[in-house]
């Protein structure tokens, strides 16, 4: 069998909302998935615009994007991408920014042209300004492919559970869950910045298509709130369900609690 059937089998529409579920074996095949449409689109549109993620969840997914890089099969001269969010109250240099994570896990290994990749920036001084300018470039720049984690608390980006559906690229407290969760990358949890700037839903929503990759357990609450629960503030990712073109790509362990 090979892996497009493997998905095919797996493949349904759930909720009443029409949001496109594949469940993979395994992390590796979640990324097989994800770089098959991520790879795809950059054939058919060289200057697509892709809305990026960090985190554990993308990693395999640029990797094989590198690897299409390297083979030869696309390239990223002209392609633009914005990231999701970043921390603030560390340098962007700080081997925990976001910055940094772009930079040594994607960019700094294929051909894309740096003024064309964009992260908001973390200035604390000049964060309003930095806010509404990120939105002015997220209006002008509509994102073709949006990649998504999802915190085991439901977030998504860094938008938290309560905050509003409406908010577009603003400073969020981090919850205690996901400085918790993310302790994992700075040692510690005291060491995690208590806040970060992130694209609102409003921003993500506007994406012409969103792939949500998810592993693990961990995951499988927020998954099953996600595609069966009330659209809620309290579980943000929720949400997605009103999205016409989302594909959520997860593996046998998120999907536990699934029917
Ligand atoms: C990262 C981001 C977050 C992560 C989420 C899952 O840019 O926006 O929403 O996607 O916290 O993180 P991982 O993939 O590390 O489990």
């Amino acid at each position: 069998m090979n892996i497009m059937a493997i998905y095919a089998s797996h493949s349904k529409i759930v909720n009443r909302c029409n949001m496109e579920l594949i469940i993979a074996k395994n992390y590796d095949e979640i990324s097989d998935k994800a770089s098959e449409i991520f790879i795809e689109l950059i054939k058919r549109n060289p200057e697509a615009k892709l809305g990026l993620a960090t985190g554990s969840s993308p990693l395999g997914l640029y990797q094989r994007l590198i690897q299409a890089y390297n083979k030869h099969e696309i390239s990223f001269k002209q392609i633009t991408t914005f990231n999701l969010d970043e921390y603030v109250g560390i340098s962007r240099n700080h081997p925990q920014s976001y910055f940094s994570f772009m930079n040594e896990n994607l960019f700094k290994h294929i051909d894309i042209d740096l003024d064309h990749v964009h992260l908001p920036d973390n200035d604390l001084s000049k964060i309003d300004t930095i806010a509404k300018d990120y939105n002015k470039l997220l209006r002008k720049n509509p994102i073709d492919l949006q990649v998504l984690g999802i915190g085991s608390n439901g977030h998504i980006g860094f938008n938290e559970p309560g905050t509003p559906l409406g908010n577009e690229t603003f400073v969020v407290e981090l919850d205690e869950q996901t400085r918790n969760d993310n302790s994992r990358f700075f040692g510690h949890v005291d060491l995690v910045p208590t806040h970060a700037i992130t694209m609102g839903i409003k921003n993500i929503m506007r994406a012409k298509h969103i792939i949500l990759i998810a592993s693990g357990k961990e995951k499988s609450d927020a998954i099953y709130q996600m595609l069966y629960g009330e659209v809620t503030t309290d579980l943000p990712a929720s949400v997605l369900q009103l999205h016409p073109n989302c594909t959520v790509i997860i593996d046998e362990e998120a999907a536990r609690l699934l029917p």
